[in-house]
């Protein structure tokens, strides 16, 4: 049995960096959901709870944007919680509350959410949370919510398991009451002991446990402590998740994100073996199989929804896109031109396609902001020599939106997020980052991710846009150039956090 009280206090030793997940955004959600034949309820006027929410870092940003919305979040660790709560009392925020307790004691008077988000926690808590966790999205999930589940997953986890065997073994050594930041440093310095003693051995464990041991040097301590050395966790397979929401009378929607990797296996497969398409949960499972996946993030749905699979393409029509992938050339729209565009991610993607290489150009152009279906297709016709424009056309343009979307490539969203990528006279950027700027934090953008490393420089000015000063009174505060300020207030422009 795992102590509730012991695991609430490693998370008062080492909190969790409390960041923004657009996989989980609400608006994700019901993008998702919208595309799958459902009818989800608007985000502008919705109902969110978080469990696990530790200091509120992914709730703060949505409930700062969408004023009509209520959002709930709970963790068991109580100085998180009053973390997020002074962010929340400084900036006045009235449509979210955050509560230090065991989600295990959510009573029925919690009320009905449209959206339930349960991030980097399924797998970290004991049988009987789990349990509950699906309970509460059963009982707490309104007619047309939905869900989001992430959770850690084998086969991929059986090799990344050998790290925290490795960490964990490396400090069975120490004192039972020695803290976790000394616990930690200590694995990582056994990690790198092992790995060295691994030498340049030419065999496919000593790459995996490279990989590994780099990742374990590398990422925040909170992330490798809580990852690793937290006594409970369990990976599982994504068939054992399936058949647990289906006990609770859930069912799987999709998930939240899936990447090139996925969208090409599940090609292949469907090509060798096309009665894989009738049982979804098998054919995910050999997708999980083939890519080694360790990491999911599900999306749960009550088992009376009527779910319409493949996505349904004719409804990426009422979408707006933000781009994900970028030209880093002038792109020839030329039939014979094969282009390759550039993803924030590293990653690239090719293609000769004419109207898609159109669609990517016009929805880059208009990043960080998102643009709707008719401008894009608009660019796209033109590109064609505007010969057609009937439904047939449109529609392989959304079919072409929707693989770009399974590939990771473009981000439909049903709801825009809101923003202004314009700098008027007088900027004004949201209270959340100037109060995150202010207090030396990780700056939370409108696209609900962090912001890139701003420079000191940056953070002061974005402190200042109130929306009181223009740029002559900027300079005169910092005592920075005319271009210093306006290169600055460009860069926050197209980091979101703009509002005016
Ligand atoms: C790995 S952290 C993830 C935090 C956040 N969701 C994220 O992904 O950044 C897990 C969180 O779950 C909380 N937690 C663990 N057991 C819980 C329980 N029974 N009830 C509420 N929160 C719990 C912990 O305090 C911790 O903040």
């Amino acid at each position: 049995m795992i102590d509730l009280d012991a695991q609430a206090e490693s998370y008062e030793q080492l909190p969790y960096e409390s960041n923004p997940f657009f996989e989980s955004h609400p608006g994700r959600l019901a993008t998702i959901a919208y595309l799958s034949g459902l009818d989800p309820v608007p985000i502008d006027h919705c109902r969110v709870l978080e469990l696990g929410c530790a200091a509120g870092g992914n709730l703060l940003p949505a409930a700062e944007a969408l004023p009509g919305s209520d959002f709930v979040g709970v963790d068991l660790a109580p100085n998180q919680i009053a973390e997020g709560m002074a962010i929340i009392d400084a900036l006045g925020l009235k449509n979210i509350r955050l509560q230090a307790m065991s989600l295990t004691d959510i009573t029925a008077d919690f009320g009905s959410f449209d959206y339930i988000i349960a991030h980097g926690l399924y797998s970290w808590v004991p049988p009987d949370v789990q349990r509950r966790i699906l309970e509460i999205c059963n009982a707490h999930l309104s007619p047309n919510g939905v869900a989001y589940v992430s959770y850690n997953t084998n086969p991929g986890w059986r090799l990344r398991g050998v790290m925290r065997d490795l960490l964990q073994y490396g400090q069975s050594e120490l004192p039972p009451q020695t803290g976790l930041r000394s616990r930690l440093a200590s694995g990582r310095n056994f990690a790198e002991m092992i790995l060295s003693a691994a030498g340049d051995e030419p065999t496919g464990y000593r790459r995996v446990l490279g990989g590994e041991v780099d990742m374990v040097l590398k990422a925040p301590d909170s992330y490798i402590a809580h990852e690793h050395l937290e006594p409970w966790h369990e990976p599982i397979y994504f068939r054992e998740f399936a058949a647990r929401i289906e006990e609770r009378g859930l069912a799987y929607l999709g998930d939240a994100r899936s990447g090139g990797g996925v969208f090409r296996v599940e090609s292949r497969l469907r090509q060798q073996r096309p009665e894989l398409g009738a049982n979804l949960i098998h054919l995910e499972q050999c997708i999980d199989f083939a890519l080694g996946r360790q990491f999911r993030r599900s999306l749960i749905v009550h088992q009376d929804r009527k779910i319409q699979r493949p996505l349904d393409a004719k409804r990426l029509m009422h979408c707006h896109f933000t781009a994900t992938v970028f030209p880093t050339a002038p792109v020839d729209l030329r039939p014979e031109a094969q282009v390759t565009f550039q993803a924030h991610d590293g990653g690239t993607f090719a293609t000769n396609d004419v109207g898609l290489k159109a669609a990517i150009v016009e929805i880059a152009g208009a990043f960080p902001q998102a643009i709707g279906f008719d401008q894009v297709w608009k660019r796209v016709r033109h590109a064609m020599n505007a010969r057609i424009d009937d439904l047939a056309a449109r529609l392989h343009l959304a079919q072409l939106l929707l693989d770009m979307f399974m590939a990771d490539s473009v981000e439909p969203h049903l709801t825009s997020p809101v923003f202004v990528k314009q700098i008027g006279p007088k900027p004004m950027a949201t209270p959340l980052a100037r109060w995150q700027a202010a207090n030396g934090r990780v700056i939370h953008n409108r696209r609900h991710r962090g912001v890139r490393s701003p420079d000191a420089f940056e953070c002061s000015v974005l402190a200042l846009l109130d929306g009181t000063r223009d740029t002559a009174a900027l300079k005169s505060i910092t005592g920075a150039t005319d271009h210093a300020i306006r290169e600055c207030l460009k860069k926050l422009a197209m980091n979101a956090v703009l509002i005016g």
